[in-house]
């Protein structure tokens, strides 16, 4: 597997363990109205506003992965860095190109990346209707630690899910530095 895990550099690209022969990129603000298909396309009727795909692309602290297919997106996942916290802000995959593993590694490289910074813990939120992406990560190893009821903006309750991220003992934490308010905004759908 050859991981690089300084995503200053958007042109970068991640080349996965041969498994699925999938490659994975770092998407920048050129890629805003194709993430913004693929989240019409991937969650229907409950895409990121097209202003908080930017605000993604454009901060410092967030890293975007994306799989790339002819002309359109087929995988993308967004991370926020908070800290010693890795908030997982989507995972999404087209209806086509489901149950291949994808997500699985996507969610992988998200913890070496968390691994790399010096990340304690990974969390996400998912709707507790949304039973797919409930089981992915509950076969990953994350664990339920509340219920966050009225999340989303269209009334649906969510799981708060957290996992710890294994370090190795050899490995020493960098210190990250610090989080500024507008870097703490609640991002939902
Ligand atoms: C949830 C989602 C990201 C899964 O992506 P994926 O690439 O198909 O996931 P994987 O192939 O890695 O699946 C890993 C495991 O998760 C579970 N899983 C995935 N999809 C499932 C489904 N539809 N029903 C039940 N279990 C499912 C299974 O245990 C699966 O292992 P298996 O295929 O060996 O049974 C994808 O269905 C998706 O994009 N959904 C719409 C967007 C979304 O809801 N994102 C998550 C919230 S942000």
């Amino acid at each position: 597997m050859a991981l690089d895990y300084g995503f200053a550099d958007s042109k970068r690209t991640i080349t996965g363990d041969g498994l699925l022969g999938s490659v994975f990129r770092i998407a920048g603000p050129v890629d805003l109205e194709a993430l913004y298909r693929f989240e019409m396309l991937c969650f229907k009727d409950h895409p990121f506003r097209r202003d908080h795909i930017a605000w993604i692309l454009g901060n410092d602290r967030a890293l975007t992965l994306v799989e790339d297919a002819d002309e359109a997106l087929t995988a993308v996942m967004m991370l926020l860095f908070e800290g010693r916290t890795c908030r997982v802000l989507s995972v999404g995959v087209v209806p086509d190109a489901r149950r291949r593993g994808i997500a699985t590694r996507l969610m992988q490289i998200a913890e070496a990346f968390s691994r790399k910074r010096g990340c304690a813990t990974i969390r996400l939120e998912v709707s507790t209707e949304n039973l797919a992406a409930i089981e992915l990560y509950r076969r990953l190893g994350y664990r339920t630690d509340g219920v966050l009821y009225g999340y989303y903006s269209w009334g649906e309750d969510a799981y708060s899910m957290e996992k710890p991220v294994p370090h190795a003992l050899s490995e020493a934490a960098p210190e990250p530095s610090a989080i500024s308010p507008y870097e703490s905004i609640n991002i939902n759908r």
